[in-house]
């Protein structure tokens, strides 16, 4: 067969034949990469906040419960955040004058709420309900992370499919008793799995179905 092209031509047509495999390898490689990344889910973001609210302060040491300014937790869908009023609760009084708390008053005498950039969000097409995990005894920590140690608030876990799917699989050795979900030393002596399994049974808890598609995509 008559040689089409010249030798030197067909080497490099070989370099980049195989660059070019390469390069998709590559990117493959980093695309799988992506899927479970922090980039991805946008773990460990600190988005800018109207005023540096802490919850190391608040929740850690003034050991103010999580239901006291996310009052939806327990009953509905969102968790909800505060409003103005149940900071002004303290703030009328402590750290009045504090030219870092001027966007707080600023919010009261303009009756405009404060915009807080949201940390944590998931896709439309999915469905989520607070009220069904925290009764269930699914602590806010497992979602949230350790939130009463954060100076600023940022997403703790990537709260991806693969995380809900984990826990919907089998959630019994997640559970604690509901009235511990927002305690950040809790601690039982009892077996996690058996602890869990009663929790279950107690609640009427049926793990059959948690992982079908549509319970979370409608
Ligand atoms: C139960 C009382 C209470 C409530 C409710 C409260 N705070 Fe505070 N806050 C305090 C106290 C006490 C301090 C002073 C902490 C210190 O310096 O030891 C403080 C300090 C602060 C500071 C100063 C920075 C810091 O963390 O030291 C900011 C900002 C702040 N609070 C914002 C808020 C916002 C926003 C809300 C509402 C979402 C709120 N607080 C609700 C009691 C409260
Ligand atoms: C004194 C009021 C207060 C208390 C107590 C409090 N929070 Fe918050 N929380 C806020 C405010 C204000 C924001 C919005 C600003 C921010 O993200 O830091 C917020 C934001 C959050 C967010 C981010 C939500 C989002 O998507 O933007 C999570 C998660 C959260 N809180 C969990 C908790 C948990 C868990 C506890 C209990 C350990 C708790 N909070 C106690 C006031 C409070
Ligand atoms: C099973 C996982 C899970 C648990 C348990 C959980 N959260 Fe959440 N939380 C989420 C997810 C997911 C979002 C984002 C929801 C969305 O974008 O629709 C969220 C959003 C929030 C928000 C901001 C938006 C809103 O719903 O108002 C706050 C505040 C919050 N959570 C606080 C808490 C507190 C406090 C607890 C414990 C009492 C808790 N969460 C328990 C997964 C969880
Ligand atoms: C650590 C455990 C755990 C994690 C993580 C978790 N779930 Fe669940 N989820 C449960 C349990 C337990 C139930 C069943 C509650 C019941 O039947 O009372 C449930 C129930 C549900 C339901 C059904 C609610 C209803 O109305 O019947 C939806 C929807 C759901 N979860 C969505 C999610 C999504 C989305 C995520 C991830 C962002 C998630 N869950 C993460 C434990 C978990
Ligand atoms: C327990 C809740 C839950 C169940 C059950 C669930 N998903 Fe998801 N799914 C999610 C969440 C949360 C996201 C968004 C976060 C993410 O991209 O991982 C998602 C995202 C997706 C996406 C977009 C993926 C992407 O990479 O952008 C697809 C497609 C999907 N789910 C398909 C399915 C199918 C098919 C099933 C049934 C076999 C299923 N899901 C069951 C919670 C769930």
């Amino acid at each position: 067969m008559a040689q089409i092209f010249s030798r030197s031509a067909d080497t490099w047509l070989r370099l980049v034949a195989l660059a070019a495999c390469a390069g998709l390898v590559g990117s493959v490689s980093v695309a799988l990469l992506m899927q479970r990344s922090d980039y991805r889910t946008g773990r460990g973001w600190i988005p800018a906040q109207p005023l540096p609210f802490s919850h190391a302060h608040h929740a850690g040491e003034l050991r103010i419960d999580c239901r006291y300014c996310h009052a939806g937790v327990e009953r509905a869908a969102v968790a909800g955040l505060p409003p103005t009023y149940t900071c002004m609760s303290c703030h009328s009084q402590v750290w009045a004058d504090s030219p870092v708390l001027e966007p707080l008053r600023r919010s009261l005498r303009e009756r405009q709420p404060l915009h807080w950039a949201r940390v944590v969000r998931l896709p439309d097409y999915v469905r989520f309900a607070h009220a069904v995990h925290v009764r269930a005894g699914v602590a806010c920590a497992q979602c949230h992370g350790a939130v009463e140690r954060m100076p600023l608030t940022y997403k703790a876990e990537p709260l991806d499919m693969a995380q809900c799917l984990d826990c919907h699989r089998d959630p019994a050795p997640h559970l604690r008793p509901p009235s511990a979900v927002t305690l950040a030393d809790w601690h039982t002596d009892e077996d996690r799995r058996v602890l869990g399994e009663r929790l279950m049974r107690e609640r009427h808890i049926d793990p059959r179905g948690l992982t079908d598609c549509s319970v979370c995509h409608r």
